[in-house]
């Protein structure tokens, strides 16, 4: 056999296309989802995250992008101080017939199939851009849970004074109300919206930076006896978050008093049909982040 027929016999029981569009589907990890149903309407790479051995979570991955659509989790109630992990990558986004786990980079020179394949540490080293977690480790519980979330396929180029600030809060806003009043298991999913057009990069136009950032959770088994400002926030809740200073202010208007270093990054919060219509504007298709809007248990 012929190393080309090799290549391809491997590719096809590998279900992989050799034009490179795609390394599997969300199968090995319907688990994070809601009702085992990934959101409808974004077109990607599935990942299903691994490390050590066992699925973490997913991310739908932009390969032309070099950054994730959106991040799909399951909340655990975190204990401990942020870790200071390491950062991975997937070396089966390059090369087929790998594990599927995360690995550390290694020091030294990279591996340019590794490169092309996906973001890495010098896309960002020298940016003006932080490394925002889409889902962060301060929604996990176990280390390894934590430790996984430090993926650079986990990753968008965010601004400081939105990672540092708002969309921090957001997160923090999210902990307390599911572990105060989720009773059950919490599906969140965090993505991207890209600007209409013009693409904004890092300096080397390999990582496509998002104009906004969103969120949605869905807690299908909450406590019914909810504080007032909290009625609307159950089952579900979403939020979009600015990533840039010089956007508009049709979808999040910015608040003059908020922290100079923060202002121009304000997270709104919203019912999860407002964010389904803003993504489905900016996506020109309907977008479902969750099977029947999270109301049907
Ligand atoms: C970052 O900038 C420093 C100082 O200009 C330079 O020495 C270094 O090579 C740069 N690193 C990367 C990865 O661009
Ligand atoms: C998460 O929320 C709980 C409940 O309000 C709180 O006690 C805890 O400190 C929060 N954790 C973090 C890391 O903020
Ligand atoms: C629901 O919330 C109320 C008010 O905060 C609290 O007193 C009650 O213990 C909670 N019930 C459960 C099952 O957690
Ligand atoms: C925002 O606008 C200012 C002034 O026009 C410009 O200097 C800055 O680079 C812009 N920022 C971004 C992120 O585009």
């Amino acid at each position: 056999m012929s190393h080309f027929y090799a290549v391809a016999l491997l590719a096809f029981t590998a279900g992989w296309c050799l034009c490179a569009a795609d390394v599997g589907d969300f199968t090995s990890c319907l688990q994070f989802f809601y009702r085992s149903w990934p959101p409808k309407g974004l077109a990607g790479t599935p990942i299903c995250q691994r490390y050590f051995n066992q699925y973490r979570f997913a991310t739908l991955y932009s390969r032309p992008r070099r950054s994730p659509w959106f991040s799909a989790y399951v909340y655990g109630a975190p204990e401990g101080k942020r870790p200071k992990a390491s950062w991975k990558f997937e070396p089966q986004l390059t090369y087929p017939g790998a594990d599927g786990n995360m690995i550390p980079f290694p020091p030294g020179p990279l591996d340019q199939n590794v490169v092309e394949s996906q973001a890495v540490d010098p896309d960002y080293i020298n940016s003006t851009f932080s490394r925002g977690h889409l889902n962060p480790s301060l929604h996990h519980h176990t280390r390894e849970d934590r430790y996984s979330t430090f993926t650079l396929t986990n990753v968008v180029p965010q601004k400081a004074g939105s990672n540092d600030g708002p969309w921090e809060n957001l997160e923090q806003y999210v902990n307390k109300t599911l572990e105060d009043y989720c009773l059950g298991k919490a599906y969140i999913v965090t993505g991207i919206i890209p600007y209409k057009e013009d693409d904004h990069w890092l300096k080397n136009h390999r990582v496509a930076v998002p104009e906004y950032l969103w969120s949605a959770y869905c807690c299908p088994n909450y406590n019914n006896s909810l504080p007032e400002r909290l009625k609307g926030a159950f089952p579900t809740y979403a939020a979009i978050g600015r990533n840039d200073r010089n956007s508009t202010e049709e979808i999040v208007p910015v608040s003059q008093t908020a922290k100079k270093q923060f202002r121009g990054y304000d997270v709104r919060k919203m019912p999860l049909a407002t964010l389904e219509m803003y993504l489905k504007n900016r996506f020109n298709t309907v977008v479902s982040v969750f099977y029947e809007q999270c109301s049907s248990d």
